[in-house]
């Protein structure tokens, strides 16, 4: 049985729809992610099913039930707040106890839950702590603690890791999944870091305009992309505008861009399009220089020529930057340990890769 489930679910603020007719179910112990830009209506999704916020329309189930008229403390779910939100003048113990006490755990049992908590999140020893003696990591640690503490059949939560760096946002972000793992809790991460959401979530939830766009896993999401926008906001994509020239066998396709290049696509919808957005990401594209000599023709491969515009080395990638006839540019990733040498602005390179990595996007979607 799903632990949660949200059926067309709709919330207005004014004439604004933040929340619009989602519907949403997720099985005991998964954790989901729920992706999407600024103000798609993530957090009001959460405090809706916490029931701090009401909703309008539809209904929110917890393991069968309606909870539509329950009290936040009466639901069983544990939120960890976006601005994660500790209470200053409580130390971190008294933090930690917070909920169970509102919800009524018995007293004998608190402090050895406290002490497992903190222990769970690597904070034993900071009991006596305030908020405000707390690094931001370690409040964050503290937050979920609290959030964890009751035991809650599903845990909900909104940016845990905003407010850390991008090297402890990692780090944290590694034990965060062993530590849900732990607790075999019914979870939803809300974020709208997209390789936070890839690798936490067992699946990925898409959010635009109050509507979910795409459900998936991780690797659907990224390859199979259901839109334009999904492709765009998950991952790194270059786009070309094309119309269809010629249709082989096979469901390939060649589209002529805006620019003047042929683009072959391999798609099982390529045969209904006829203006599509093309869309290459760009660790499909591999660089052969010059010097490698001619490339065999293939049907089912896309050789552009272009001349090398810039090479960043960021670590264990390569960015390269191409630039096309008609100054597109094309960004390619290479790992670093397969850097050609004579990739070096200037250079005439050309840009090889798959009709089968082309994602296609038919205009009259
Ligand atoms: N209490 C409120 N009153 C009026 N409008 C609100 C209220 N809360 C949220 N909104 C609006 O609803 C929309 C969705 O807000 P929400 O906080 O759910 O976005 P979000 O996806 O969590 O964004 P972010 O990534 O910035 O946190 C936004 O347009 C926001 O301005
Ligand atoms: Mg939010």
């Amino acid at each position: 049985m799903n632990v949660l489930e949200l059926k067309n679910v709709t919330k207005k603020y004014g004439e604004h729809v933040a929340v619009d007719g989602v519907c949403l179910d997720i099985e005991k112990g998964k954790v989901l992610s729920l992706l999407g830009p600024s103000g798609c209506g993530k957090t009001t999704t959460l405090r809706i099913i916490a029931g701090f916020t009401s909703h309008d329309s539809g209904i929110v189930e917890i393991s069968g039930k309606n909870v539509g008229h329950l009290r936040p403390y009466e639901r069983n779910v544990g939120l960890l707040f976006q601005d994660y939100a500790l209470f200053p003048h409580l130390t971190v113990a008294q933090n930690v106890a917070y909920g169970m006490r509102y919800r009524g755990t018995p007293s004998s049992v608190i402090p050895s839950r406290i002490k497992q908590m903190l222990s769970l999140v690597r904070m034993s020893g900071m009991e006596g702590r305030y908020p405000a003696q707390l690094s931001g990591g370690q409040q964050q640690r503290v937050a979920l603690a609290r959030a964890l503490a009751t035991d809650p059949q599903i845990v909900l939560l909104d940016e845990p890791l905003s407010a850390l760096d991008a090297k402890l946002r990692v780090e944290l972000r590694i034990e965060l999944k062993e530590i849900l793992r732990s607790v075999d809790a019914t979870t939803i991460v809300v974020t709208h870091d997209q390789e936070e959401a890839l690798s936490l979530g067992d699946e990925v939830v898409v959010m635009q305009a109050g509507k979910i766009v795409q459900r998936g896993t991780p690797t659907q999401i990224y390859a199979a992309p259901a839109d334009k926008f999904v492709a765009e906001f998950v991952g790194r994509s270059n786009w070309f505008h094309g119309a269809t020239r010629d249709r082989f066998t096979g469901g390939v396709s060649s589209y002529i861009t805006s620019e003047g290049a042929e683009i072959r696509a391999k798609s099982a919808q390529s045969e209904q399009c006829g203006r599509a957005d093309l869309c290459i990401r760009p660790e499909s594209i591999e660089l052969v220089e010059e010097a490698a000599g001619a490339i065999a023709p293939d049907p089912e491969r896309n050789v552009l020529t272009g001349v090398v515009f810039d090479v960043a080395p960021l670590g264990a990638d390569v960015h390269v930057v191409i630039e096309l006839p008609g100054k597109t540019r094309l960004l390619v990733i290479r790992k670093n340990i397969d850097r050609i040498p004579a990739v070096v602005p200037g250079q005439s390179v050309r840009a090889v890769f798959a009709a089968s990595d082309v994602l296609l996007f038919s205009d009259r979607r």
